[in-house]
């Protein structure tokens, strides 16, 4: 046993493709973590070859998936050891825990907005809903207007079972926003926030995987949006995002994971940014947290768990990624209607 037998192992019973590299934060992650969640979270690496790393490697007797956990064997620390492989350590920073920006100045709307997400519709599997804590809905807000996005300029927010929209509004820091949601719940509770409220805030009932309409296209500065992570869901929100967008100099901001996505895929998406006008300007690592899924237990992770054990913390993050429009580029307004946008072999949380 090696780290080349264990990522070709992965490779081919994951079908995600793996190196002795990630292999490398897997076993890292198995030095400071028992529970499962907890190592996919910090090995950074696709949960379902996770789920298959951990199986080889219980095989081979070098962990035990006991009631506390996942256990290294003395067997398991000494071949660890060997391959050269060292405990992760965190350097995070406590005052902002990692995000670069701190929400101090929005205490106000923050608390408002403590108070109405308590009635929001609980997150539903059939939308691949999962949503960030109220922290990180403001902590994009915070980060944002750091970068001059916010003030005097026309939003977009491209599904959003996170409330960007609303928070939004509550800071009326922006002279617009506009909302496309597809699910009715959340669609009519924004909309009810708004009118009680008086909010700057049009919620639209759309499904992203049709055409955006005309009134839509090129009108906006900035996009937010939390897509899932398949390529066609991709093109879905970050790319309407892209063509909703006026201009040069128009921004966007999505989160994207390790979860769900190894840097094989990251690339792709990655490539797909640039071909379409944009540069990246900011990737913040876990700066999104979710909170934990009602439904953990329904989701394909869970079935692939080697050890059904529940999540200790909130360990579904992904990383903040703030991209920039360099140059105004045609592109297609397709219907995605027929495709599958929420799962492919890296995904598991749908
Ligand atoms: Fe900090």
């Amino acid at each position: 046993m090696n780290k080349d037998i264990l990522s070709k192992y992965v490779t081919e019973n994951a079908n995600i493709p793996w190196g002795t590299r990630n292999a490398e934060r897997v076993l890292s992650a198995l030095l400071v973590a028992d529970n499962f969640w907890d190592i996919v979270s910090f090995s950074c690496e696709p949960l379902p070859a996770v789920a298959e790393a951990l199986k080889l490697l219980a095989d081979r007797g070098l962990i035990e998936f006991t009631d506390q956990g996942v256990l290294l064997t003395q067997k398991g620390r000494m071949f660890i050891e060997e391959e050269g492989v060292f405990p992760l350590h965190f350097h995070t920073c406590p005052r902002c825990d990692g995000k670069t920006v701190v929400i101090d100045e929005f205490r106000e709307a923050f608390d408002e907005f403590l108070r109405i997400q308590i009635d929001r519709p609980e997150a539903i599997r059939e939308f691949d809903q999962g949503y960030v804590t109220p922290e990180t809905t403001f902590a994009r807000i915070a980060l944002a207007d750091s970068r001059g996005d916010l003030r005097g300029k026309e939003v977009v927010v491209l599904g959003d079972d996170d409330l960007v929209g609303v928070a939004l509004g509550l800071t009326g820091l922006v002279k617009s926003v506009v909302v496309l949601e597809l699910d009715e719940r959340l669609v009519a509770f924004e909309q009810r926030i708004a009118t009680e409220l008086g909010l700057s805030l049009q919620v639209i009932r759309h499904d992203l995987r049709k055409p955006l309409t005309k009134e839509l296209l090129s009108k906006f500065d900035v996009f937010f949006c939390d897509p899932p992570e398949t390529i066609e869901a991709f093109d879905a929100f970050v790319g309407r995002g892209i063509i909703a967008l006026k201009g040069e100099g128009c921004a966007g901001y999505f989160g994207i994971t390790h979860v769900e996505s190894s840097y094989y895929k990251w690339r792709l998406l990655e490539m797909k940014l640039l071909q379409r006008g944009l540069v990246i300007t900011d990737i913040i690592h876990d700066f999104n947290v979710y909170m934990n899924w009602e439904y953990v237990d329904e989701m394909l992770a869970w079935d692939l768990a080697p050890i059904k054990q529940p999540p200790i913390r909130n360990w579904y993050k992904s990383s903040m990624v703030r991209v920039e429009m360099v140059e105004k580029l045609e592109i297609p307004n397709e219907d995605l209607t027929n495709r599958d946008i929420y799962n492919d072999p890296e995904s598991s949380t749908t």
